[in-house]
């Protein structure tokens, strides 16, 4: 199958060059930004790529979301497979180009964009084609994230320096803001709950990221025996769904404790399978599209869709859960919260672990005191050996 690719950035790159290598994929045009075609086989315009009757299948690793979607439905429209590493576009848009491809008889898969190299969806997807119900799902899911949070636990590296090691090695988003405020790993829950429930959350979402841990929070859960990572976790109670991103305090023994660098840790639990972990880079030229690529070998064999239960947009709920969490917040701050243990605080800090609350709960006392101008940090406490 000839592929054509819209983008030749990081992933890009990779993806053409492991076409070139494969021995039942055939690298087709790449679409690039008028200026930038200096190679017979780059093209400018969408045209060219769908006038070339050739090309079967047409992968976007450009990113953005407006004329990725218009492409996406050229593409679709036009009767081409389509995949995509790009979270964005799928968050806002899978129930129109599911619809989409579905009319059209083709393919729109999209296992790139959740757990990079991690083969997530996929898995999570023919779980439910085969008959199971999943109960849950979560983990690391942001790449970026997790390698700063571990340059600053093992390398003592500041979080400015941590930061831009992982831009440099290519797994930040053009915007870093999008990872380090949780964005983009819930945009990675959001993706889990389409292929688990057939359901995309728009609103209800919980949010918070990293941006301020600090190295005394490092020193100060290290002392506790523990490590922070950003996690994800969408549950599905009695028809109702919690979907949520959080850092979150795990045991140093933990599984999650132990992913390094740019390492993502996903998993689902289902009724008949149980709890299934699955481990690997998160995010990465190489590792993404290494799962690009899996993609396009699985419409070789067949696969369609990762959306067994179609998708409709619906609403997430932030008070379905209970959760303890780890606060360090102003003393003067701390009086509001429900505290079953205190432990040892800076001058004037206090550093507490409240008792069982709603996130919907912890995340509204944070952002009135941040509007009070306090600093805060809050983070799931991990009770299971996740
Ligand atoms: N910026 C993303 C991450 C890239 O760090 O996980 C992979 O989705």
């Amino acid at each position: 199958m000839k592929v054509a690719l819209l983008g030749y950035g990081t992933v890009g790159v990779g993806v053409r060059q492991m076409l070139l290598a494969s021995p039942t994929l055939e690298a087709g045009p790449v679409l690039v930004r008028p200026g930038k075609a200096d190679e017979s086989w780059k093209v400018t315009a969408m045209e060219e790529i769908l006038d070339d009757g050739e090309v079967g299948a047409v992968v976007e690793v450009m990113g953005g979301v407006d004329a990725a979607y218009r492409y996406a439905k050229a593409a679709l429209t036009a009767g081409r497979h389509f995949v995509t590493a790009n979270k964005m576009l799928v968050a806002a848009h899978a129930p129109a180009l599911a619809a989409l491809a579905e009319e059209k008889g083709v393919a729109f898969l999209f296992g790139a964009a959740c757990g990079g190299g991690v083969p997530f969806l996929h898995n999570l997807a023919r779980a439910v084609g085969s008959g199971d119900d999943v109960t849950a799902l979560g983990g690391i899911l942001n790449g970026t994230c997790n390698y700063i949070l571990d340059a600053m636990e093992r390398r003592g590296q500041d979080f400015a320096r941590a930061l831009s090691g992982a831009q440099s090695l290519g797994y930040a988003e053009a915007d870093p803001g999008a990872d380090l405020s949780g964005l983009d790993a819930l945009r990675k829950v959001v993706l889990g709950c389409a292929a688990a429930w057939g359901l995309l959350p728009t609103e209800g979402l919980l949010r918070e990221g990293i941006e301020s841990f600090t190295a005394a929070d490092v020193a100060a859960l290290a002392a506790l025996g523990r490590r922070c990572r950003l996690m994800g976790r969408a549950e599905m109670q009695g028809g109702r769904l919690c979907a949520l991103v959080e850092p979150t305090v795990c045991p140093a023994a933990s599984p999650a404790a132990a992913v390094l660098e740019n390492g993502n840790l996903a998993w689902y639990r289902a009724k008949n399978a149980g709890q299934i972990t699955l481990l690997g880079q998160g995010a990465g030229r190489y590792p993404t599209a290494s799962a690009v690529l899996r993609d396009l070998e699985g419409i070789l064999e067949g696969e369609r869709s990762m959306l067994p239960r179609g998708c409709r947009p619906c609403r997430a709920e932030g008070g379905l859960l209970r959760r303890r969490y780890y606060v360090r917040c102003p003393g003067s701050a701390a009086a509001a919260l429900e505290a079953e243990r205190h432990f040892e605080g800076e001058a004037g800090t206090a550093r507490l672990l409240t008792a069982p609350m709603t996130p919907a709960a912890i995340h509204q006392w944070a952002a009135a005191r941040r509007g009070a101008g306090e600093e805060i940090f809050f983070a799931a406490w991990e009770e299971e050996e996740c």
